[in-house]
């Protein structure tokens, strides 16, 4: 495999640091207040791409939030402005910058294909310092609809000028592996969390802990 292609929210980007920065002010619901609202922000892009209704998704962050805040009991004044500040610096998985340094070395190339607005994703990577070592960042805004439909995948082999197989795809959000299997990708899920298998029909090819294992695949190719 030369070309790996990376889901950035959940997989190179660690959603929760943003709640977790502030979990002082936010108090002992701050873990649900965070899961929430990422659960919200999915269902809020499923929803808008399934109604064809295309809205940012800056501003799915924001509503996303909105809800999770009501939802929890509400947080100190301000507190709102700065969860959404640290959503455009979150912090990268501690292993992500060597893994992608490595895959550059072994001569592959590499892409972020997000559901985030470019300049919400240009943020995160210029915080975490991944700049320099991705090829290409491609949003979901170019094909006007959200993951998991058809589209979204299709934009990483026109980039890369590839078919489907020749593109190994890495998530940790095993709906966005169904979607990236269903279209044809090679696909590893990043299974942080031990979560149970699901979407049998949409099998991963591989299943590992963290981005590690990467670094050996792209050796051995
Ligand atoms: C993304 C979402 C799935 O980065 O987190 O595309």
């Amino acid at each position: 495999m030369r070309h790996f292609v990376f889901d950035a929210y959940g997989t190179l980007f660690d959603v929760h640091s943003a709640a977790s920065r502030y979990r002082d002010a936010i108090g002992a619901q701050w873990d649900r207040l965070s899961q929430l609202w990422r659960t919200k922000h999915l269902e809020y892009t499923w929803i808008h791409a399934q109604t064809g209704r295309h809205v940012p998704f800056w501003t799915l962050a924001e509503r996303s939030l909105d809800y999770a805040i009501a939802a929890t009991g509400g947080v100190p004044a301000g507190t709102r402005d700065k969860l959404l500040s640290a959503y455009r610096t979150l912090s990268a998985y501690p292993e992500a910058a060597d893994v992608l340094q490595d895959l550059r070395r072994a001569g592959a190339r590499l892409a972020v294909l997000t559901n985030g607005d470019r300049g919400m994703i240009d943020d995160a990577v210029a915080a975490a310092g991944l700049g320099g070592l991705l090829d290409e960042i491609i949003t979901v805004h170019e094909a006007g609809v959200y993951k998991p439909n058809a589209a979204v995948y299709r934009l990483a082999c026109e980039r890369f000028g590839v078919a489907p197989d020749a593109i190994s795809f890495q998530s940790s959000n095993r709906w966005d592996i169904a979607g990236a299997k269903a279209f044809g990708f090679r696909c590893i899920w990043i299974n942080r969390h031990g979560l149970p298998d699901e979407y049998p029909d949409m099998p991963a090819d591989l299943i590992v802990e963290d981005l590690k294992p990467l670094t050996a695949l792209a050796a051995r190719s």
